[in-house]
Order: structure tokens, then C-alpha cells, then sequence
């Protein structure tokens, strides 16, 4: 991530959303982002169903991940008039340097990571801490389905219809103490399984963490994913369990993550530890603050070739000011980059 911004990928313009689910999500665009209540739906949106996305490759959920996907609901939350990234371009152009550095890495490397069984650990300043195996982590959550922006650092976008449930259900059932005042989220450590984890050259010392405010993970946007395009998470993009903050610089979404803490202060955080002038805590989307070595003005939505670069203006917060702004209210946001 650190290193160079747009080598143009060579990815096809054409794997686009099919036009009739285009236009289906299209009726549904009365509903807002800022509207999150789950609404009135068709019945194709009442469950997770790859077969709405082409070129979905199937997936290999355990059984009981499986039943709790059907049971996805429209989270209603789109992008307006905004084509959905291809899989193959969402699962193919990654940035999870566990598996290597390179965009193709994860998806040649992952395969190693063994999700099933996979357990989360909440600790810190919570009322109910534990160890829990995933499938009873999840048990008390409704999954939805959102369609958000991803807005990388490195000046590349995409459009992704994610699988998650909002984190605040998590904090309701987790009872934060009144000191708790952020949430720290780390993913696994493996180097048996990690390629880049046992790399002398890692810049990154492991495990990945990052984290959010307390009332940043309380916005209704903030999602813990376990799916993307009708079916559960690949491993390249953070099976089993992720973290999803749209409004934020790809990096704070967290993949394959085994332990959430509740803390009283900021924590330390990968990229921030690493490049403290480049990469900071906040990480929110802002096309006014440029990266020292690059602008943010601008970004290139995948897929995107050197003949058609698919450029477009970056939108504050990643377009989700309504939802997130009231957040920073007061705050310099060129100081608190
Ligand atoms: N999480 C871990 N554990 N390791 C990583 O290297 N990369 C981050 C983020 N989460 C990363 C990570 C970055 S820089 C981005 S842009 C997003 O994951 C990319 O998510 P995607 O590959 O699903 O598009």
C-alpha cells in the first residue's frame, strides 16, 4: 500500500450488473442511504442469492453459514446509478499483505487460511467478555445486505454489495463499560498459513490491527461482513469475519479478524504505527486532504484499463456525509487525517 499508485490493471469494463437487477435495484432508490430501516422488498432481495451477480464463483460455506445467509435481508443502503465491481475484479485486485504484496497475491495465497473452525475473542471493557466460536458469535444477528463504496488510499475504487450486520447490534450484546471509549480489532496471526507474515521484508508487525471510535462504530454503516455477492466471504477479502466502514480509507476494514477489544484509548493501529504521516487514525474518505505522495481529489473505479482509466472525482467521506459528517463536527480534519 505504501508504495506506488496506479499501474492501470488491465481488468474488462464489460462484467457489469445484469440490467434487469439494475434495474430492479433501481426501484428501489426512494430508500436512501440515510434511510436504514430494512423496507418493503421484492422477493429476489430477501436473501443472500449469487446467482443476482454474474460471474459469481461458488463458495464453500459450512453448512450452518450457509442457512444464516438465506436469511440475508435488503439492508437498504445503494449506490445510485452506480455500476456493481465484477467479482472478478473484487476478488482479484486485493490488498491483504498477509498472503503477499502484491494485488494478485491474495487470491493465489489464501487458500491456506483455514476459516472453519474460527473463533472471536471480546475483551477489554465489556460486561460480557469471551471466546466464542463464529457460529455462535453470530447467532443473535440479523444479516443485511448493503451496497457500499470502497474507497482505497491508494486511489482505487469499487462498488461491492457486502453481507453483515451492523456492529452496534454487536455492542448492545456485548455491554461496553462507560470506559470504553474505542474498539480495537485484530486479525489472526498464523504465519503457517500467512505467507507475509513470515517474510523478513514485512514492513507491518503483526498481527493487523485497527480501530474506531466508539460512536464510529455505533453509525449504522459501520458493518461487520461475513459475505459479499450473494455468498460467504472469500478468503482474499477477509473470511471469515470483517470490518466494512465505507465512509473510511480502505485500510481500517480490517479482514479475518479473531479479536475485538473495547479500550479507553486510541489504539495503536497498523498503517498509522508504520507511516505516521501518511496514514492516520481517521482514515475518513476527503478528496481536500492529499496523501503526501499522491492526491485524493481523484480515483480510479475498477475495473478501469489504460484505455478507459474509468476516472472519477472522489466524493467527501465516500459520499456518505449525511450518514457520517455530525461525527467530526469541531474537528480539523486536515490535522486529524
Ligand atoms: N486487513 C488485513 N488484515 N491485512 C491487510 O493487508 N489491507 C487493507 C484492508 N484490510 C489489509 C486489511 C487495505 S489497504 C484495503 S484497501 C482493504 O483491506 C482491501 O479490501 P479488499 O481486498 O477486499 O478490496
Amino acid at each position: 500500500m505504501l508504495i506506488k499508485l496506479s499501474r492501470a490493471s488491465d481488468c474488462k469494463e464489460s462484467e457489469v450488473t445484469p440490467e434487469p437487477i439494475y434495474l430492479s435495484r433501481r426501484s428501489l432508490m426512494g430508500v436512501t442511504a440515510s434511510a436504514l430501516a430494512v423496507s418493503a422488498l421484492p422477493s429476489w432481495a430477501s436473501a443472500a442469492d449469487p446467482s443476482r451477480y454474474e460471474g459469481v464463483e461458488a463458495g464453500s460455506a459450512p453448512a450452518w453459514l450457509n442457512d444464516k445467509l438465506g436469511q440475508t435481508r435488503w439492508g437498504a443502503v445503494t449506490v445510485q446509478g452506480e455500476p456493481i465491481t465484477p467479482f472478478k475484479d473484487a476478488t482479484h485486485y486485493n490488498n491483504f499483505y498477509e498472503f503477499g504484496t502484491g494485488k494478485g497475491d491474495p487470491a493465489a495465497n489464501a487458500g491456506s487460511l483455514k476459516t472453519e473452525p474460527w473463533s472471536v475473542v471480546i475483551d477489554g471493557e465489556v460486561g460480557k467478555p469471551g471466546r466464542y466460536a463464529l457460529e455462535d458469535f453470530m447467532k443473535p444477528y440479523q444479516l443485511e445486505e448493503r451496497i457500499y463504496r470502497l474507497r482505497c488510499v491508494e486511489a482505487w475504487s469499487m462498488v461491492i454489495p457486502w453481507i453483515g450486520f451492523p456492529i452496534s447490534a454487536l455492542l448492545k450484546q456485548v455491554e461496553p463499560t462507560s470506559k470504553a471509549k474505542f474498539i480495537r480489532f485484530e486479525t489472526l496471526q498464523d504465519p503457517k498459513s500467512m505467507p507475509g507474515q513470515r517474510s523478513g521484508f514485512a514492513l507491518i508487525n503483526w498481527p493487523y490491527v485497527e480501530g474506531l471510535r466508539l460512536d464510529e462504530a455505533m453509525n449504522p454503516l459501520a458493518i461487520l461482513g461475513v459475505g459479499m455477492y450473494g455468498r460467504e466471504l472469500p478468503n482474499q477479502n477477509g473470511a471469515p469475519l470483517r470490518l466494512v466502514v465505507p465512509w473510511k480509507y480502505g485500510f481500517k476494514s480490517v479482514k479475518s479478524i479473531v479479536r475485538i477489544s473495547l479500550v479507553s484509548e486510541q489504539p495503536a493501529t497498523t498503517w498509522e504505527n508504520i507511516a505516521p504521516s501518511e496514514y492516520g487514525f481517521y482514515a475518513n474518505v476527503n478528496p481536500e486532504v492529499d496523501h503526501p505522495r499522491w492526491t485524493q481529489a481523484r480515483e480510479r473505479r475498477l475495473p478501469s484499463g489504460l484505455f478507459s482509466p474509468n476516472v472519477r472525482e472522489t466524493a467527501m467521506f465516500n459520499g456518505y456525509g449525511e450518514e457520517v459528517a455530525s461525527l467530526y463536527t469541531g474537528m480539523d480534519l486536515r490535522k486529524n487525517y
